[in-house]
């Protein structure tokens, strides 16, 4: 049995995340869906209602499993058994500093990193973006799940 972690902030979850997350889905196993908890920084969503959305989204995947971790990720990888991280790439700016953290893990704790592209319908997406925009009062509805839609709107 093969099993990935996909970990981020998804603060919040967006459809870029989502697509992802399937697609890892549709070749592990299992997949794993770290949600970092980051003490020093104030989420608009708290991990565990992050987590919550991300529940709510996969709920029809039984392979689909959310959690939320602190300090390393290599940590949390080994704890779990997960097999390898993967992580999607929207583009160059990504790659960068994306390798840098693969390589940073690998030399850790030997543990690998694949990269999934990401779809280009989603790759101008970010939840920061995601974030100021609706903060600006945009539309951000297509961008992310109903159900974060939802509790963002309500956030705002
Ligand atoms: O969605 P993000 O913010 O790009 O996710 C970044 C994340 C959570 C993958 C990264 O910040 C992380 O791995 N944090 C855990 C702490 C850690 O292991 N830091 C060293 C990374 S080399």
């Amino acid at each position: 049995m093969t099993s990935a972690l996909c970990p981020g902030s998804f603060d919040p979850p967006t459809l870029g995340h989502v697509d992802i997350i399937e697609r890892c889905a549709a070749v592990f196993d299992r997949v794993l869906v770290g949600i970092v908890e980051n003490p020093s920084k104030a989420p608009l969503f708290a991990a565990s209602e992050r987590q919550a959305l991300l529940e709510d989204v996969f709920r029809e995947f039984p392979t689909v499993e959310v959690a939320t971790f602190q300090g390393l990720l290599v940590d949390f990888a080994g704890s779990q058994s997960v097999d390898v991280v993967v992580k999607g790439l929207r583009g160059v700016g990504d790659f960068e500093y994306e390798l840098q953290m693969a390589q940073m893990n690998h030399e850790l704790s030997g543990m690998d990193t694949m990269f999934i592209a990401t779809n280009p319908a989603y790759s101008y997406l970010s939840s920061s973006l995601v974030k100021e925009v609706a903060r600006l009062g945009g539309d951000v509805q297509k961008m992310l799940p109903a159900n974060v839609y939802a509790a963002l709107k309500e956030r705002m």
